[in-house]
């Protein structure tokens, strides 16, 4: 038996975890710095990497008091050290560095979109199997790749421009429904007319890569021509039914040309219910989808990911740096 403690602090969620075997959740708590940021409309980040600072102690204390073990009991601590905000990073990863030299545990860095992938694993009754493609939606990044094994990934595409999660962010401020946005427009959409607005697709037939910057120019067009005569709730549908369309459709197109076994959700955005909901009506393989808790920003994920590394052999050395920007691939 292996467990596992993970650290997430790459963005405005400090978050701890105890995962056993890369598969079972012990612990797994988030503190969401929401509140505070949506006073912003948005992240500021040296307001995040402040608040990490003030939270991480009380976080890693609560996830271990509420998995009921010590720091004798972890194998190895999983921490996340990019991409990321760097001062968000450089608070989870010193405090790992500090308590791996401590305690004497092994410590290791993890790519904060392999843990979004591996949140997959921690899914109880479900096996993931390879090839798998994977789309990674969130805040900060949209990227469809195909897996042949633990830790192998092959970016098959990417954004161009904008991240889905970030696309949702800027739709929701033109509508002014709030922050974080993605769950403001799922709200707004309830029920409403995805046909009533007529909105772009980027296809970028050939390739499979995305783009997010003309559906947000015409959403603020818009937004702008019909002024007062507009209805928020029917454009935030059709502007989620113009983004699930092509993640959709992209993804289950990658999954047929790669043969894969199944297909993954990952990121904040995989949390979307009508994303979700196309993905299974559309697919003919399995599609894999973690629960809400578990596609935004948890550390059971980055424990997860840490955890195959781990029993692959591989260690970090007490130097390790953070990478604000790192590719999965
Ligand atoms: O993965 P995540 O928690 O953090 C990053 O790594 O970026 O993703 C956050 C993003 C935000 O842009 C948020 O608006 C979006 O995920 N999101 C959603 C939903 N819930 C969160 N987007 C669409 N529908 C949702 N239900
Ligand atoms: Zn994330």
């Amino acid at each position: 038996m292996v467990r596992v403690l993970g650290i997430e602090t790459s963005c405005d969620e400090t978050a701890a975890a105890i995962v056993v075997d890369g598969r079972t959740i012990e612990s797994n708590v988030v503190y969401s710095q929401d509140d505070v940021h949506r006073q912003t409309g948005g992240v500021v980040p040296e307001t995040a990497s402040r608040l990490h600072l003030r939270t991480i102690v009380p976080v890693l204390e609560r996830a271990l008091g509420e998995a009921g073990r010590d720091w004798g009991d972890l194998d190895a601590i999983a921490v996340t050290n990019g991409p990321g905000l760097a001062g968000s990073l450089l608070v989870g990863l010193n405090t790992a560095k500090a308590m791996a030299f401590a305690r004497d545990v092994p410590f290791l860095g993890v790519n904060h979109l392999e843990g979004h992938v591996y949140a997959n694993w921690l899914v109880e009754g479900v096996e993931p199997r390879f090839p798998l493609v994977a789309l990674i939606v969130s805040g900060g990044h949209t990227d469809l790749v195909v897996m042949h094994g633990h830790g192998e990934y092959r970016r098959l595409g990417r954004t161009l421009d904008d991240a889905a999660g970030e696309a949702f962010d800027k739709a929701a401020r033109m509508l002014q429904l709030g922050y974080p946005g993605g769950p403001a427009i799922q709200r707004a959409a309830v029920g409403a007319d995805p046909t009533r607005y007529e909105l772009p697709r980027a296809w970028l037939k050939g390739t499979r890569d995305f783009s997010f910057s003309g559906l947000k120019t015409a959403m603020l067009r818009t937004v702008r021509q019909a002024g007062d005569a507009i209805d928020p709730a029917d454009l935030a549908a059709s502007f989620q039914e113009a983004i699930v369309d092509v993640l959709a459709t992209k993804t289950i197109e990658a999954a047929r040309d790669h043969g894969a076994t199944s297909i993954a959700l990952a990121g904040g955005v995989a949390a979307n219910t009508a994303l979700r909901a196309r993905m299974e009506k559309l697919a003919d393989l399995p599609v894999l989808i973690p629960p809400v808790r578990l596609c935004t920003d948890n550390a059971a994920m980055i424990a997860a990911a840490g955890h195959f590394r781990y029993e692959a052999g591989e260690r970090s050395a007490l130097d390790l740096d953070i990478f604000p920007v790192l590719p999965i691939a």
